[in-house]
């Protein structure tokens, strides 16, 4: 997938992400909590990703979890979690697919907006 098109899918899916997980927020009394979201990512994506506030990914083109906002914005990938990971990794056959909860992806977007780099 070209990188502009890619962008643009995020893009929109944050919106409506965003919006989703207010709703399990408002439900719920529920605050996101980064460590989960940490022990999601350590469970489901370390095995390629880095998934800490420094290092190098396990494997080179996977992007480093701390670099992401680089890409682009850390809340856009709430609704591309929930739609089951991903946009992004077509054509990467080892990639398998997820599907995360509201809850979840609540966790893991916070603990990805605490290691951003800037
Ligand atoms: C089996 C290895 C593997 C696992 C497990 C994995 N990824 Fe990836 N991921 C990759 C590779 C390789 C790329 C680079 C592919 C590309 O850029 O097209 C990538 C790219 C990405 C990208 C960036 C896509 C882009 O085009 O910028 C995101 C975001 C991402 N992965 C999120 C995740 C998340 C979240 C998890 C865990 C839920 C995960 N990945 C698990 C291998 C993996």
């Amino acid at each position: 997938m070209q990188m502009a098109q890619f962008f643009r899918v995020f893009v929109a899916a944050g919106v409506i992400g965003g919006a989703f997980v207010a709703l399990a927020e408002a439900k719920s009394g529920w605050a996101p909590d980064p460590e989960t979201g940490r022990a999601l990512l350590a469970e489901n994506c370390a095995s390629c990703h880095a998934i800490d506030a420094t290092g190098t990914s396990p494997i080179p083109e996977a992007v480093a979890f701390h670099e992401i906002s680089e890409r682009y914005p850390v809340q856009a990938l709430e609704e591309a979690l929930a739609e089951g990971i991903m946009v992004g990794h077509d054509g990467v056959p080892q990639m398998p697919e997820f599907r995360f909860d509201a809850i979840q992806i609540g966790d893991i977007v916070a603990y990805l907006e605490s290691i951003q780099a800037e």
